[in-house]
């Protein structure tokens, strides 16, 4: 910018002071412009919010649904909610239409006990149902002699069981009976993945209908300690971006963070938090879907991705119908977090839209995620040097990690 200013003698003495007086009332316009624009900005994001949030439930889902779920030491939230909204789900969609697999394995808690609960209520309701109990422990699991796969050598000399593999095989455990039933002729169109969180039957119908039921997958929001959200591991907005922030509006990439403020279903590339919809199809086609870790040979390198992330990878709907988490579908893992994400009034106040709005700004004006991934993308590189063959679909899902099981539950090495 050329500043004129008048030399002391040529001019009158008043000239830069003038000017300068300009240039604060420009800056002051500007200033106020940036405050208006900003209230103006955040007065309409919340009554979006509340539009939104305040909508009647669409009506009752008519899908036929295969409910699955893996639990170690939720007894608490069994007891508390988990069973009931349970029960409440497989009554609203019908007991015909409903299968429910669960598998626990090796909790210290009582889970066991609550699980035995739900069994008993779910039998009275005459559903379908797989609910196994397993005796095997992670130190079971951890003791075993070091198998072919799923096993490598950390930094701290032994060789050990990789947390993902295992949760992967935990997983895939509870779609068999899908399969099973699927040789019968019993069929269902999506299949509901349920963490340890509450939730309600409305949670659920919203969900399904997301995207008026077209989608490749669909994910709640899941909050353990509010305003947090909680599965940082599985979710990566619409480019494969982690997020910029782990509160609200979370994204780096526009396509999301547009989404969300708008209160419609989020495109991204990979989602879990909480409850996921997906459809069945997948799991029953050849070769079929299913959960898997990233291969030994690559984790070695220091690398990680949860099974979570690398499942929508794989999955060939995830290309023709998206993933989208749906913001209006907010699920806790305790009693209060859940509260605190459904208050009376929006969600979101007036103050932490516009705090939060700026702030997301600024950490993308100042920074990027390139560097990260130059890590991952030098050690994939490295890993396919050696193994030419090998491909990782999943790349967005890495980060520079190791996990390994451990007698109490996992541990970082
Ligand atoms: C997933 O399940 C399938 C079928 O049960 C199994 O063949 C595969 O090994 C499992 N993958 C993992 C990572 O456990
Ligand atoms: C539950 O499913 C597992 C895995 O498919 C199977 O081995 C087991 O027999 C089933 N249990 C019942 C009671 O159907």
């Amino acid at each position: 910018m050329i500043l004129p200013l008048a030399s002391p003698k040529s001019g009158p003495r008043w000239a830069p002071r003038r000017r300068y007086g300009f240039r604060r009332r420009v800056g002051l316009l500007v200033g106020l412009g940036l405050v208006i624009w900003t209230i103006l900005q955040v007065l309409s994001i919340h009554h979006r919010i509340a539009l939104v949030d305040n909508r009647p439930p669409p009506s009752q889902p008519s899908d036929r649904v295969f409910i699955a779920s893996t639990h170690w030491n939720n007894e608490r939230i069994l007891r508390s909610n988990w069973n009931d909204a349970v029960v409440d789900l497989v009554r609203t969609l019908g007991p015909d239409n409903v299968f429910v697999s669960v598998l626990e394995s090796g909790s210290w808690d009582d889970s066991k006990g609550a699980l035995h609960e739900l069994d008993t209520r779910l039998d009275r309701l005459g559903v379908r149902r797989n609910i196994t109990l397993s005796d095997t422990t992670h130190q079971d699991e951890i003791s075993a002699p070091p198998g072919h796969e799923g096993w490598i050598n950390t930094p701290r000399g032994r060789k050990e069981l990789r947390r993902i593999p295992y949760l992967a095989r935990l997983r895939n455990w509870t779609l068999q009976p899908l399969v099973d039933l699927a040789r019968q002729g019993v069929t269902f169109d999506k299949v509901l993945f349920l963490n340890d969180v509450v939730f309600t039957v409305d949670d659920v119908a919203v969900l399904l209908n997301t995207n008026d039921g077209v989608y490749g997958a669909v994910c709640s929001l899941d909050f353990s300690k509010p305003p947090l959200y909680y599965d940082t591991f599985a979710l990566r907005d619409s480019q494969g971006d982690e997020h910029i922030m782990q509160t609200w509006p979370y994204f780096r990439s526009g396509a999301s963070r547009r989404a969300l403020i708008n209160m419609e279903p989020v495109p991204v590339k990979s989602c879990w938090n909480g409850m996921v919809a997906m459809p069945a199809a997948p799991f029953l086609s050849s070769p079929p879907l299913r959960f898997r870790a990233i291969p030994d040979s690559l984790a070695l390198s220091h690398l990680e991705g949860s099974e979570c992330c690398l499942i929508h990878a794989d999955n060939p709907l995830s290309q023709t119908h998206g993933v989208y988490l749906n913001p209006q579908v907010r699920v806790g893992y305790k009693p209060e977090a859940y509260a605190a994400v459904h208050p009376a009034r929006a969600w979101l106040s007036l103050q932490n839209i516009a705090m939060a709005l700026w702030e997301n700004r600024i950490r993308r004006w100042t920074t990027s995620s390139y560097f990260k991934l130059q890590v991952v993308r030098g050690r994939i590189a490295k890993w396919q040097g050696n193994q030419p063959q090998q491909r990782e679909k999943g790349d967005f899902c890495l980060i520079n990690e190791m996990q390994v099981l451990v007698a109490n539950g996992w541990a970082h090495v």
